[in-house]
Formats: structure tokens, sequence, C-alpha cells
């Protein structure tokens, strides 16, 4: 019986490789499935419908290679078809990105602003900002997210007032590894001036979608140059410890119960490699621009196909 969980991480592409990078000095010993649909990116653009076909066969596919564990790496997914997600996996465990995320915004200070309106607990439940409240957080997002207010509602049960703004061009602009380019500054640049104009309560800008924190850089230039330096913050580190508080649980669950419990520091080094990765198309291209997001050259790519 193994011990050691089996982790299927599931993004559109290469960007949740960034919560994979997070993942993997957390979890030392678990082992990781990556399933980038390359092929079928982005999901960002496309209807809730076919998001969901896309995100549960994809998700089918972990769970027939052994995953003991969900992350749903993927902001779009997570957005417009996490229940669909849980439906097809159950038994098994589904995390996504988007809880995560605007929990790191709750714990994140305002880097300016004064402080937020008060949200000690009282007893009927976290307060919810009315519709006509100042917005505190910038969330990023592509056009099926942001549509989705996903965020927006995550936020707003936390009693963070939000706005949403679709950022359609960055996902390519990063695909076509314009990641430090006059071109991508200058769109951020529209982008950041559009949504802050009006807003001075704002204090935080959330990056909602995985292939943001590449930009991180030029987000942060850029906000300088408006004069206006937001707190930046992104779900990729608050999703891995999310996933990090589930894993004794998950641990304890896999163990057999004729062996003696071991702990995690006792457990041996996963047998290598601990990461295997899939794609639905190129995987050279993968390789090549995974390692952007990975942090470190990806091992050998698998090429499979999911269908349409
Ligand atoms: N992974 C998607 C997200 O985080 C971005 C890429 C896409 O649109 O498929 O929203």
């Amino acid at each position: 019986v193994p011990t050691q969980p089996t982790i299927g991480v599931f993004d559109s592409g290469f960007g949740g490789l960034t919560v994979l990078r997070a993942l993997l000095p957390l979890l030392p010993h678990a082992r990781f499935l990556y399933l980038g649909d390359t092929a079928r990116l982005p999901y960002g653009s496309k209807s809730r419908e076919t998001i969901a076909r896309y995100a549960v066969s994809s998700a089918r596919f972990l769970l027939d290679g052994g995953a003991d564990l969900l992350v749903i790496a993927c902001n779009t997914a997570t957005a417009l078809a996490l229940e669909d997600i849980r439906i097809a996996a159950a038994p098994i465990a589904v995390l996504g990105v988007i809880e995560p995320g605007a929990l790191a915004a709750l714990a994140a200070p305002p880097a300016l602003a004064p402080p937020p309106t008060p949200t000690a607990p009282s007893p009927s439940g976290p307060l919810i900002p009315g519709p006509s409240a100042p917005p505190e957080i910038l969330v990023l997002a592509t056009p099926a997210t942001v549509q989705s207010r996903a965020y927006t509602h995550a936020l707003h049960r936390l009693g963070l007032p939000a706005i949403e703004k679709a950022c359609p061009l960055l996902v390519p602009l990063v695909e076509e590894g314009w990641i430090d380019h006059p071109g991508t500054r200058e769109v951020v640049r529209i982008y950041l001036a559009e949504a802050l104009a009006g807003q001075p309560r704002l204090h935080t800008l959330l990056l909602g979608c995985t292939h943001y924190p590449l930009l991180r850089p030029i987000f942060e230039q850029t906000l300088a140059n408006l004069n206006r330096p937001l707190r930046l913050i992104d779900s990729a580190d608050a999703t891995a410890h999310t996933v990090a508080t589930h894993l004794p649980a998950l641990t304890s669950s896999l163990q057999d119960p004729n062996t003696p419990v071991q702990t995690p520091t006792a457990l041996p080094q996963p047998a290598p490699p601990p990461c295997t990765f899939y794609a639905t198309d190129s995987v050279e291209k993968f390789a090549q621009l995974g390692s952007h997001f990975l942090g470190q050259p990806l091992p050998h790519v698998h090429l499979i196909d999911l269908g349409g």
C-alpha cells in the first residue's frame, strides 16, 4: 500500500507550474502528476460548458493515473468548473486556487490606503460589504473568470469589496514569451490605468490568472510609474499551503494499517522522478516555456490525447 500520496495538478497549460513550484519544497515526499491541457488552451475565452467539459476530462486523466488529491491550478477552471470536477472526482478531494487566493488577500496588510472596513467576526458571520462599498481589491483575470465573478464572491464573503478586470491579451503575450517586452509593458499599463481610475481605496492587486505571476516585475514597475504601489499577491503560495494542510490526513488514509505509522521526516525519499509531466500539445514548447514557470528545467514531457 503506497504511503506517499500522489497529487494531480491540472492547468489549461503551463501556468499551473507556478503552483507546482510552490508545492515541491513544501511536500518533498509526495509524487506529482502535472497535466497541461495545452491543445485546448486558452480556457479563459471559452464558455462555461466547454471549460467544464475540458476540465473534467483532464481531471479524469489524473484520477486514472492514480491521483489521491487533485489541485486545480487554473483560475478559469476553478471559477467555472470546480463543482463539476468535484462531482466527477468524488470521493477524491479537489482543491482550487480561488479560495486560497482570496484568503491571501485577507491576510495581506494594505500597503497604502487607510485600514479596510473592520471585519471582526460577528455572530451572524463575516461582514459582507454592500454593493456600494468602495473596492479595496483589484482582481485581474481572464474574461471567463471575471464573468463568473467567483473572486468577487469569495472576497465579499471575507468582507473584502473587490472589482475585477478582464485582461484577455496577457495570456497570449506570455505564451509568446513576451515576458519582458515593451508591448507587454504597454498593455499592462493600459489595463492598470483603466482599472485604477477613480478607485482610490484599492490597496491590493490580486493576480487571478496563472500566467500573470510571470509578469510580476512589469506589474510592480507599472504600479510604481502610476504612483499606485498596491500590494501584489497571487494564489500559488497560498494554494500550496492549503494543499500541505490536507496532506497529513491524506497520508494516514493511505497508510497500510499493518505497518507502523511513519512521521513525514521518517519517510524515505521518493523514488525519482517525483513529477511526471503530461501535455496535450507540443511537448517541446511545454518543456521550453514550462521551465520559466517552474523555475527549473523540465524532464521528459509525455504527449497525451484527450480528444476535442
Ligand atoms: N490557466 C488560466 C487561468 O489561470 C489561464 C490560461 C487560459 O486561459 O487557459 O485562468
